[in-house]
């Protein structure tokens, strides 16, 4: 499966209860702490949509972005993308494939969670058309609020 016409072509997959390993190590490049194999194989389940993404066929993969659809209503549960790998639409593409498979599976909207200040994720978000809908104080460990925003499909 390729990207949008008007993306980097970029190689994107589906994932399955074995990539639970390589996204666990691209997880925890992205956030500390990040989530080991079992806490990443439990959201490789019928219900959740998990995507890999990287810079060609070829290469290993780089990015990941799980959701979880319930009705018709979608929940973005992590998106990364490797440091060196930053900037060259990973992130970008994941997204767009997620809008995408979950619009064919009747999903009209999906919520993302973001830490106020990480302008990244924001920049992607808000390039994608998501609007912020909310925010929950104190939502992060060490103290920082989430912004809530809604994307429609
Ligand atoms: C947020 C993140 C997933 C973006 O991944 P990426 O592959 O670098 O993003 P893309 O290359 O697809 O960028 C798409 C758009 O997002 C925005 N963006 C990405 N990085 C940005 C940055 N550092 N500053 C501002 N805007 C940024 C831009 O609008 C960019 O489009 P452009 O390159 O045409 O200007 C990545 O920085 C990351 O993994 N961060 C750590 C984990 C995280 O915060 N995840 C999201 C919250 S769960």
């Amino acid at each position: 499966m390729g990207a949008s016409a008007d993306a980097p072509a970029i190689h994107l997959r589906l994932a399955g209860p074995g990539d639970a390993g390589v996204m666990a190590a691209i997880h925890q490049a992205c956030f500390a702490p990040g989530w080991d194999a079992a806490a990443i194989g439990q959201f490789l389940v019928p219900g959740c949509l998990s995507l890999l993404a990287a810079p060609t066929a070829e290469a290993p993969a780089q990015g990941l972005l799980m959701a979880r659809a319930a009705a018709d209503e979608a929940e973005l549960l992590t998106l990364g993308v490797t440091p060196l790998h930053r900037r060259q639409g990973l992130a970008r593409g994941l997204l767009r494939s997620a809008m995408e498979r979950l619009q064919a599976c009747g999903v009209q909207r999906l919520f993302l969670e973001v830490e106020q200040g990480n302008s990244a994720a924001l920049g992607l978000y808000q390039s994608l058309g998501a609007v912020a809908v909310g925010r929950r104080p104190g939502y992060y460990a060490h103290g920082a609020d989430a912004a809530i925003f809604s994307l429609a499909l």
